[in-house]
């Protein structure tokens, strides 16, 4: 019996169409072999679960100890994971191909497999000797770990029950298949069917699992929806090939917060973690350079300095250019038209490009302020303070809005030797003063821009 489903969303459908109604993509759907039998596909079920009759409990009942981690030793990934790996978890690291993946597990792996746990590294796209090439830039290795190159299910299903690891690595999940399914490694029903069997192991046998997912050129990992909610925590490996930074970012989690970043650095022998990234960030930062500021952003429980540049120059073409790299384009244009129509600087005649330095990527509204001030600062080309920070959210007229954690990021500026600071005049209420730092409260953007 066959079946279509959709390669984006997993949408199953008897009959083919050229839009899948499940994630509107086009194209998408390919018909595949559906699983016979009685065991559904992409549900497994928790141990335990089949047949058992429970009795709901009183949450007062609920036993609290406290439950265990696993430390990797490796602080950023801890931080992300939650304060280290949940033995019976099942983890998915995705990210673009070649960004790091295999490197950031195989040091999870060298990090475990060192403190005594035994380790299983199954590998479906390289040969063991590719393997030990990468392991010998990354360092020494104990014998807790072991390698297998393995893709098919039943045999890797076999060789963890009998080697009964404490963590196991599945590089990737896209190389995977099973014979019950007919269709290629890669498709969804295959992606499907692999995880919901890494997912029965890890339940049943406790073993936390950690699954590679490369990221299809859409930006998500292949039968991505259906993988997301399957497993326990979803961790997205991101960066830009070509600077040296990767971020390591929580996407999903169900032992902990998702706000969380990790940062690392690629280097020849191997990722190391960076544990200052304010610092990587700034690094670089032209002196005395007009469009350049500072802005703090969180990242979670983190604040993070970033540099914001601006270039705004006349038009040559009736249409301005408008770019931004690292943060929102709507919300340049936006930040654009209040200041046009607020304060009345004549920037639809203008080009305007913004850029966070060091290829971080951020959302968050708190950089609004930085972004005007370093437009202004261009199209003015006057010299925003090197030593000051900014943080604030700009709204539709013009007003500068509270940020959450003002304390935080002016300790974080205070570390790095900033003597002043640009924010909401709202935050200043009941915040401490810190020796050092200089607070020039703003109420509105024409305030901001007063001082410049
Ligand atoms: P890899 O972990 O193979 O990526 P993925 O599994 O996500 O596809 O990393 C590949 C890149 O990392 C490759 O371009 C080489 C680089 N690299 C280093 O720069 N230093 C190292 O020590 C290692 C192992 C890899
Ligand atoms: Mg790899």
């Amino acid at each position: 019996m066959t079946a279509f489903f959709c390669q984006e969303c997993g949408y199953e459908s008897a009959k083919w169409m050229g839009q899948c109604p499940g994630c509107k993509a086009w194209n998408s759907m390919v018909e595949e072999r559906a699983v016979t039998g009685g065991k559904k596909m992409g549900l497994p079920s928790r141990p335990g679960q089949a047949g058992e009759k429970r009795e709901p409990s009183r949450l007062s009942q609920v036993s609290m100890e406290k439950e265990e981690r696993i430390g990797t030793g490796i602080e950023e990934l801890d931080r992300v994971l939650g304060g280290g790996i949940v033995p019976g978890s099942l983890t998915l690291v995705g990210g673009d191909p070649g960004i790091g993946k295999s490197t950031l597990l195989l040091q999870v792996c060298q990090k475990l497999a060192g403190s005594g746990h035994k380790v299983l590294y199954i590998s479906g796209e390289e040969s063991l000797r590719q393997i030990k090439i990468r392991a010998d830039r990354i360092g020494e290795f104990s014998d807790y770990l072991l390698l297998l190159c393995e893709t098919n299910l039943d045999m890797i299903k076999d060789a963890i029950e009998r080697i009964r690891p404490q963590a196991v690595v599945i590089d990737s999940i896209q190389t995977m298949y099973s014979e019950e399914v007919a269709s290629a490694p890669g498709s969804v029903s295959q992606v499907r069917e692999s995880t919901g069997i890494f997912l029965q192991i890890a339940k049943g046998l406790d073993i936390s699992i950690f699954i590679v997912g490369h990221v299809t050129k859409e930006g998500t990992v292949a039968g991505p929806r259906v993988l997301e909610h399957m497993v326990d925590t979803v961790l997205y490996f991101e960066g830009d090939r070509h600077a040296s930074y990767r971020i390591l970012r929580g996407v999903k989690n169900r032992f902990g917060s998702t706000n969380e970043i990790g940062v690392f650095e690629m280097r020849e022998e191997g990722l190391r973690e960076v544990k200052n990234p304010s610092e990587y960030m700034l690094d670089g930062k032209p002196e005395n350079a007009s469009g350049s500021v500072v802005a703090c952003s969180m990242e979670g429980t983190r604040p993070i300095l970033v540099e914001i540049q601006s270039l705004v120059c006349s038009s040559s073409f009736g249409i301005p250019r408008r770019q931004a790299i690292g943060t929102d384009l709507n919300r340049v244009n936006l930040l654009m038209a209040v200041l046009e129509k607020r304060i009345g600087l004549p920037l639809s005649g203008c080009d305007a490009y913004v850029n966070l330095a060091g290829g971080m990527k951020i959302t968050e509204p708190a950089i609004d302020l930085g972004v005007v001030m370093a437009i202004v600062s261009s199209f003015k080309n006057r010299i925003v303070d090197d030593k000051m920070i900014i943080f604030g959210e700009v709204g539709l007229s013009g007003e500068v809005r509270a940020v959450s954690m003002a304390g935080q990021r002016l300790q974080e500026a205070k570390k790095l030797g900033f003597t002043s600071c640009m924010m909401p005049s709202v935050c200043r209420k009941g915040l401490n003063p810190i020796d050092g730092i200089r607070i020039i409260g703003v109420n509105s953007v024409q305030d901001a821009i007063g001082l410049l």
